[in-house]
């Protein structure tokens, strides 16, 4: 059982927003007048980058006038994206206030506080009220949370009736155990990776419909390439680098980053 506040530890870490200035800075970019295009190598933590924020938002039919919420948004990469891409309001909340502490810096130094709001909290306890979204997305965060039942529940709730709810996470589809670290757990205590069917059974008992289900395994050659080009193979017993171990779980077919896309019933 992952706890809340182990979570919370693994991902905090000082002066996120200050951090990512500086390396902008450095690159030669006006931190004053930034987009979300030249912040998306710092802020979207998930693989894929900000091509898969855009291929989750295309999955929500969104328009100006939709209310999505982010559920574990992390310092609000994936939220501010989809703001600017679709001018609709984001909403999101995650467990680790640093990041959301920087969140709030960089949608400001996007000139986008008025469309992107970014909370503290739970997953599992949302300060939210019943049907106040009508789209929901989930990028990377169900591996941090063993209780995909409150997980699935709390979406529902916040959900409207016929609301669409895409989760992008990586799940295991091989059988086999995980090497860690991983890019979102030092070991397992902190991992909660599960089956697709695991998400799809929890998702049901909510109340949701599964639309589609999408293998994004193809989608993250550019994230393997990368990885491959720049995580050298560890040498003289050193620990394995937490991304390599990801890139082989996701060659050998023991995780596959995987797109669910639910729709609220009733
Ligand atoms: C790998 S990061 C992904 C962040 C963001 N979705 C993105 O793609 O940039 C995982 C995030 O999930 C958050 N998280 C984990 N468990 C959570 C929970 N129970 N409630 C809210 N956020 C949670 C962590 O704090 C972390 O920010």
């Amino acid at each position: 059982m992952t706890s809340a506040d182990a979570v919370e530890t693994y991902y905090q870490g000082q002066g996120l927003a200050g951090r990512i200035f500086s390396a902008l800075r450095s690159e030669g970019h006006d931190i004053t007048s930034l987009t979300p295009e030249i912040l998306a190598p710092y802020d979207e933590f998930h693989v894929g980058g900000m091509p898969a924020t855009h291929r989750v938002a295309g999955r929500l039919s969104l328009t100006p006038s939709s209310r999505l919420l982010d559920i574990g948004c992390g310092a609000g990469g994936p939220a501010r994206a989809v703001a600017a891409a679709h001018g609709c309001h984001v909403t999101g909340i995650d467990l680790t206030g640093d990041f959301i502490t920087a969140g709030g810096r960089l949608s400001a130094a996007c000139g986008l506080q008025a469309l992107v709001t970014l909370h503290h909290g739970s997953a599992l306890e949302m300060p939210f009220e019943e049907a106040g979204f009508d789209r929901a997305m989930m990028l990377h965060v169900g591996m941090n949370i063993t209780d995909k039942q409150t997980l699935m529940a709390e979406a529902a709730r916040v959900l409207i009736s016929d609301g669409l709810f895409c989760v992008y996470d990586m799940m295991q589809v091989g059988d086999g155990e995980i090497t860690f670290p991983m890019p979102w757990a030092s070991d397992a205590s902190v991992s909660a990776v599960a089956p697709p069917d695991m998400y799809i059974t929890a998702a049901a008992r909510a109340g949701f419909e599964l639309l589609a289900r999408h293998d994004g395994t193809a989608a993250a050659k550019p994230f393997i390439d990368h990885v491959m080009a720049t995580k050298p193979a560890p040498r003289d017993g050193a620990p394995p680098d937490r991304f390599r171990n990801l890139v082989t779980h996701i060659e050998t077919g023991l995780l596959a980053p995987t797109e669910l896309v639910f729709q609220k019933t009733g």
